[in-house]
């Protein structure tokens, strides 16, 4: 009778630290954990104690007894991962080092830039420490960055981690100040003269784009994806939904997003919280087909099981793969691979009457065009064990009215900080800033979230990612690296008034 977890999982492993008998994984501290689509709860060591059902914020774990038919898959899916090979965990979990702090006259005060999930979960880690202080500083009116302006709005259990950031946010020593940007309304100089360090989790907030010809005139899954949620730098955007068909490039699991949002049944999102802008023109749509191409094979697919899972289960939508080819040799392959590969070739019947949504494979875009857009027919090649396109002399046009590009979000450069631009984030050691030039640090300057690790991951993966920094920063401050703020913190609040409009937040 074991838990499983389903499809909203959002790693942030606090079902990992909740479970008694450690037979969830991988842990944090296994070595893919990073990697992992999800967390897994091993059927053979579960003692259905429902510990992990109340520490998971995003409710994805169930007792298997009550999966709905849909979530059916999940239960082969746990078992899979915990393979004859997989080395037996030891029964205790390996439990976090909890923060030491030196004692100090004056508390800690840390600036956190950007309000999402990794902004957030600093601010939770810095918390622990006895009188600390956290002013996390959001350039938009909402906080929680992509926790409300990425995730679909229809994946409202995923959107429940708000309510966690929520309660982060309630605690003594939080405040959050909305409206305000940094490095526009307030320097980093500025900051670091209120607080011991300041910590940057402000995201991966532009775009990879296509380089080919027309690419211009496509528009990008940020944009979409940014237009439905209401953000407030794109809400007032318009898209093209008035020819029958639209393609997206790329087969993550944005690519999966935007593809069921343009073919679900725009009634069945009038209760989330889509804007009302995208709502009313997503029920004037005349698009009938979503194609989403990938340019290498199936096993590459970039989107998840649980993201497969829950597109299949969405009501009006038939989900089609085209060119799966001959039945690939799956030794070797990831479990999760293996799975994706069997619910591609598995794929329910067609309705026929419905919206639906094919999945190309092994074409690569050569060219936008007026009516859609070029591809060029590509083969696999194996390069020391990855799988590379290779083009072919085939070509093949795809004719679409909307054309978007979703091959991955990208950091912009950060005011006064370094940047390497090939991977667009701030270089760094665990988390505390380099200047690769001089290959020392930068006073008392930290990054978490994809800002530093780039744009991949989970909501729950930033939660390591930001422990993993606050660990640095606290280890600096014990060792005396991080100067004493100058001023009084009165002072910084004046300073903010007579920048923004914002009202100050009461401590
Ligand atoms: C479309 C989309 C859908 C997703 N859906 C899911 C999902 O369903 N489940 C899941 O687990 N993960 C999902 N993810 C992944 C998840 O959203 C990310 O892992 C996570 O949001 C990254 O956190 P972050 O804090 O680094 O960045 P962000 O969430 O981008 O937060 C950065 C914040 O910093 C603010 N900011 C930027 N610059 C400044 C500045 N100069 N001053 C002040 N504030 C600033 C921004 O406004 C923003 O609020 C999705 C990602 C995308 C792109
Ligand atoms: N529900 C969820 O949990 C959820 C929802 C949304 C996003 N997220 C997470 O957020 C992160 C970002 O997702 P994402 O979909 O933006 O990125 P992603 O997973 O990195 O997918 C990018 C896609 O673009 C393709 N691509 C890249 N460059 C290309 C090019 N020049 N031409 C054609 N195709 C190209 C990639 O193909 P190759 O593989 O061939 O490079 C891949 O298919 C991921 O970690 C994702 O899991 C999670
Ligand atoms: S039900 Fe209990 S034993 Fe089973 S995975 Fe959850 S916490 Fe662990
Ligand atoms: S969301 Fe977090 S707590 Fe819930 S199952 Fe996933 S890792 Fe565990």
């Amino acid at each position: 009778m074991p838990h499983v977890v389903t499809q909203s999982c959002c790693n942030d492993a606090s079902c990992v630290h909740a479970c008694p008998v450690n037979c969830i994984h991988p842990t944090p501290d296994e070595p893919d954990f990073h990697t992992a689509e999800m967390l897994y709860i091993d059927p053979a060591s579960c003692v259905d104690c429902g510990a992990c059902v109340s520490a998971c914020p995003v409710g994805a774990i169930v007792p298997h007894t009550k999966l709905a038919d849909d979530q059916l898959t999940f239960l082969p899916l746990n078992a899979d991962f915990f393979a004859p090979q997989r080395p037996k965990p030891p029964l205790l979990a390996k439990v976090t080092e909890p923060l030491r702090v030196r004692p100090a006259d004056e508390p800690l005060r840390v600036a956190v830039v950007g309000s999402g999930p990794a902004a957030m979960f600093a601010a939770d880690e810095l918390l622990t420490i006895p009188d600390a202080r956290v002013n996390v500083f959001e350039r938009l009116s909402v906080p929680y960055g992509l926790a409300r302006t990425g995730v679909a709005p229809d994946h409202g259990k995923t959107r429940q981690v708000t309510d966690l950031f929520d309660t982060v946010a309630r605690q003594d020593g939080f405040r959050l100040f909305l409206g305000v940007e940094v490095g526009r309304d307030i320097t980093h100089e500025e900051l670091l003269a209120h607080h011991h360090a300041v910590v940057y989790a402000v995201g991966a907030s532009s775009d990879r784009r296509l380089t080919v010809p027309g690419a211009e005139t496509a528009a990008t899954a940020t944009e979409f994806v940014a237009w439905y949620n209401g953000h407030p730098d794109h809400a007032h955007r318009t898209f093209d939904l008035s020819h029958r068909r639209a393609v997206v490039v790329g087969n993550g699991n944005v690519a999966l997003d935007v593809a069921r949002i343009l073919t679900r049944d725009p009634e069945s999102l009038a209760d989330t919280d889509i804007s009302p802008l995208a709502l009313d023109a997503l029920r004037a749509s005349a698009i009938e087909e979503v194609v989403v191409v990938g340019r290498r094979g199936p096993a590459q697919s970039a989107f998840t099981v649980a993201e497969l899972t829950g597109l299949l289960s969405t009501p009006g939508i038939d989900v089609v793969a085209e060119g799966l080819g001959a039945d690939p040799v799956t030794d070797g392959l990831p479990h999760s691979t293996v799975h994706k590969l069997r619910m591609l070739r598995d794929l329910p019947e067609q309705d026929g009457t419905r919206r639906r949504i094919v999945l190309r494979y092994l074409l690569t875009p050569e060219r936008v065009t007026d009516t859609g857009v070029a591809f060029v027919q590509n083969e696999l090649v194996d390069e020391a064990g990855v799988a590379r396109a290779v083009p072919t002399d085939r070509t093949e046009h795809i004719e679409a009215g909307l054309v978007l590009s979703s091959i991955g979000y990208k950091g912009r450069p950060v005011a006064d900080l370094p940047f390497d631009d090939a991977t667009g984030t701030v270089p760094h050691d665990s988390g505390r800033v380099i200047d690769p030039g001089l290959g020392t640090a930068v006073p008392a300057t930290y990054v978490t979230g994809w800002i530093k690790r780039g744009p991949t991951g989970f909501i729950g993966t930033n939660k390591t990612c930001a422990r993993e920094t606050v660990h640095t920063l606290v280890d600096d401050y014990n060792i005396g690296r991080l100067p004493t703020p100058s001023t009084d913190p009165e002072v910084l609040e004046r300073l903010i008034r007579s920048r923004t409009t914002t009202p100050v937040p009461t401590p």
